[in-house]
């Protein structure tokens, strides 16, 4: 690759708090310190299509640090290998690959950032295959992005959810009720898994554990029989009984396509068929994806975005930034990067050994499956 003086960046999929520390870091680090300029591209591949693009200076990027969302849209019906230009009054969708690389061609793009999930990286590693020089940035509140320990905007969604929780508490409490809380993840527990142990969730579903509805029976009537007559359950979007499926709609034909939601509400009604206790359930949705980014998120972008134009000044392409350990542990975050492909394999889901399933288990929060049900 020769030297670099444009970069273009956008955003694939749907948004994440952290999106526009992304961006921000991306823009000024290009700029201030390797003297290139940025080209963003409005509502991710879309804008590569249909020419819809401006470009970032230090003054586009100023006092976006805090705000939630993305300054350049998003959109996560766009794949320019198969897309439907209504603008162009088509009727079907078709590869429009190469009018991407003749866009970035004609406006002297050397580079380009991607930032979004599973989905976009698979569109990067097929531009990158096709000669476009790609860096990733790995963006997803469900922090289920292989290749990565954790994801920005997953820190955000998890406090957003606790809160949920917290107040789910006190109206639980008051009227003796099972609450139940649908949260977002798609086929990984993350989101659920720590939102539900820092709210004190007393049963938590998450799709890596299929449950046993009789062992969530059972929780509920041993809490009861101890004196507590009110229960929260958080349960994820991607989560199953151990005899049923998830819950989905397909809208397209990739493996990532699919629109979850529902078991919170299959769950209410099944409960409540079972239990003397009213039961409830709310779908926390979209709440978990606005709002503006916790500092880790904003930190996390910050550090994603510098080191995406590190790689590009260092000759390096078709990688994915990566953090190689998770912060929220103890030990230190190291910054590394992963082959483009390696993010394409399929979502990378909550591990049974991960400690957090073990302390769950310690607070005698059940897991809805046999070892989460025993009764003392
Ligand atoms: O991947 C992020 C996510 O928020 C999932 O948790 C959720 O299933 C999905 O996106 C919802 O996407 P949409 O924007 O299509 O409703």
């Amino acid at each position: 690759m020769g030297k670099i003086q444009r970069i273009g960046i956008l955003t694939g999929g749907g948004d994440a708090p952290g999106l526009n520390a992304v961006i921000r870091a991306v823009t000024k680090s290009a700029i201030l310190e390797q003297g290139w300029s940025v080209i963003g591209f409005r509502n991710g591949f879309e804008g590569c299509i249909t020419g819809e693009f401006e470009e970032l200076t230090l003054r586009s990027v100023r006092g976006i640090l805090p705000r939630g969302g993305t300054i350049l849209g998003a959109s996560n019906r766009c794949n320019p290998f198969s897309f439907q230009n209504t603008s162009a009054g088509e009727t079907a969708p078709r590869d429009h690959s190469a009018d991407v690389i003749k866009r970035f061609d004609d406006l002297g793009i050397d580079a380009i950032v991607v930032i979004g999930g599973d989905g976009t990286m698979s569109i990067s590693n097929e531009l990158a295959r096709k000669g476009v020089q790609v860096i990733g940035i790995p963006k997803t509140i469900d922090n289920d992005v292989r290749g990565t320990k954790v994801t920005f905007g997953f820190d955000t969604a998890v406090n957003t959810a606790t809160e949920a929780i917290d107040k789910l508490h006190t109206t639980a409490e008051s009227h003796h009720r099972v609450m139940i809380v649908e949260l977002m993840g798609r086929t990984a527990g993350w989101i659920t898994l720590y939102a539900g142990v820092s709210g004190g969730a007393d049963i938590i579903l998450i799709p890596e554990i299929p449950f046993d509805l009789n062992a969530v029976q059972e929780k509920i009537e041993r809490r009861a029989r101890l004196g507590s007559h009110f229960t929260i359950i958080a349960v994820a979007e991607g989560a199953r009984p151990v005899d049923g499926t998830q819950i989905y709609q397909k809208i397209g034909e990739e493996w990532y396509q699919k629109r979850y939601g529902g078991i919170g509400a299959w769950l209410e009604a099944e409960l409540d068929k079972r239990l003397d206790q009213e039961v409830r359930s709310v779908v926390l949705g979209h709440l978990q994806r606005g709002g503006e980014p916790t500092p880790r998120d904003r930190a996390l972008g910050t550090m994603l975005g510098t080191f995406a134009v590190d790689l590009l000044a260092n000759g390096d392409t078709n990688r994915m930034v990566a953090i190689s350990r998770d912060p929220m542990g103890q030990s230190s975050t190291d910054m590394m990067s992963v082959p483009l492909v390696v993010a394409t394999r399929g979502p990378r889901h909550v591990p049974l050994t991960h400690p957090l399933l073990r302390s769950a288990r310690a607070m005698d929060v059940c897991l809805g499956d046999v070892a989460g049900s025993t009764d003392d």
